[in-house]
């Protein structure tokens, strides 16, 4: 069954906004964060307004509230990835989710000389953690290239690469050509040679149902505020046996067991990563989030924004002077369209957008790396999610078409 796409829009109250401009906001850049359906924003107000409180710390009504509430958003969320409440840190999104692998995992867990293997496609968050450890350890980071042409991971490389590897890094799907990487074999090729296996899922789990027991990963790393939760909270999913591997990235309040003058003993678990006053609203709203993709088959919200992405890829090649970066054909290509004009620069064209009242990312997408290998300082990005539209798509690229017709 088709999604309802009309009946989705009525759930965000944003997609109504009239820009200063008086156009209609047009919201293209889901891939840096996604909009929020009005009941997670009214799950974090009812928090605020009616049982506001830390959790885990006191015996009165609200705290036990606010503790209950955290915990059932662990309860949720973790279910919803296919795994359990104890396999689940909650981090301030994705980029801290790796930094802790880095700093709780590989700092106790790699020498000098391992192999950690990444991807030219990683966004920053996936590359500098790897290069400050290299710096710290001696540990080798290994750069897996993708091929220009399909815009693709090559996966030759990778196999050579894996020679020794300790950790293998790959981002789940790129944020900049909505690629998504063969993470299965990737995973079982790693595996094959006793390497631990990191998924960085912020651009995968808004697209696709993600199943961390099944997918047999070490670590996925996954932030809220892409799939309709808020800013500000993420999670870390980690193996058992993975986790009791693991020691302290930040310390301080909550995760320590007893601390005294001659030093400190820590929480097992979860709880010895997640340090400091708890995200409750965040965590709330995410719970909120997950609960109301629940009612929806991500099989269903891939295809119909794969089918976007693939149709206004189409459109804009026929733009003169536009060049599309990816290869939004793909069925497994997700919903992100990078492109340039061959003359107007991408800062312009993306004030050119915006004054039709089309938001779209411009920039380097944290993709330096990436950017590098396609021989580009920048791309403009528009990208798709559950309630945007054909016919947006339709005045998208009308818009875009007046532009590059007027101006090059
Ligand atoms: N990484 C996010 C993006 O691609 C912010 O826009």
């Amino acid at each position: 069954m088709a999604l309802d796409v009309n009946a989705i829009r009525n759930d965000f109250p944003i997609l109504s906004r009239v820009l200063p401009n008086g156009h209609p906001l047009v919201y293209f850049d889901n891939a840096a964060t996604s909009q929020k359906p009005k009941c997670v924003i009214d799950a974090m107000t009812q928090y605020y307004e009616q049982y506001n409180s830390n959790a885990h710390r006191a015996n009165h009504t609200l705290a036990d509230e606010a503790t209950q509430a955290l915990e059932s958003a662990r309860n949720k969320i973790s279910s919803y990835f296919g795994t359990n409440p104890e396999n689940m840190i909650y981090t301030s999104g994705a980029t801290e989710a790796i930094n802790l692998v880095a700093y709780g995992w590989a700092r106790y867990n790699l020498q000098k000389g391992d192999v950690i293997v990444i991807t030219e496609m990683e966004h920053h968050a996936d590359i500098v953690p790897w290069q400050e450890l290299s710096k710290e350890k001696g540990v080798e980071v290994r750069y897996v290239p993708i091929n220009t042409e399909s815009f693709t991971l090559d996966m030759e490389a990778f196999d050579v690469a894996l020679d020794g590897a300790k950790l293998v890094c790959v981002v789940h799907t790129s944020n900049v050509l909505g690629i998504r990487n063969p993470v299965e074999e990737i995973i079982l090729k790693s595996h094959a040679v006793g390497s631990r296996v990191l998924l960085d899922c912020a651009q995968g789990a808004p697209h696709e149902r993600i199943s961390f027991d099944n997918m047999d990963a070490d670590f996925i790393a996954i932030s809220a505020h892409k799939m309709a939760g808020p800013t500000g909270i993420g999670c870390l999913l980690v193996k058992s046996d993975v986790m009791d591997k693991m020691g302290p990235f930040m310390t301080g309040g909550s995760m320590i067991r007893r601390v005294t003058t001659d030093g400190s003993t820590f929480q097992e678990g979860h709880a010895m990563f997640e340090t400091g006053t708890p995200r409750i609203a965040e965590a709330i709203g995410w719970g909120a989030a997950v609960d109301w993709l629940s009612n929806f088959d991500m099989k269903e919200v891939h295809a119909h924004v794969h089918n976007l992405a693939h149709f206004a890829s189409q459109e804009m090649s026929k733009i003169n002077g536009i060049r599309i970066f990816g290869d939004p054909s793909r069925s497994d290509s997700s919903g992100a369209v990078s492109f340039l004009h061959d003359s107007i620069q991408s800062q312009d064209l993306a004030i050119l957008l915006d004054e039709g009242g089309f938001a779209v990312r411009t920039g380097h997408h944290c993709a330096q790396p990436l950017m590098d290998a396609l021989g580009v300082p920048s791309t403009n990005r528009a990208s798709f999610w559950i309630y945007n539209t054909e016919e947006e798509v339709e005045s998208f690229v009308k818009h875009l078409r007046y532009i590059c017709d007027r101006f090059s």
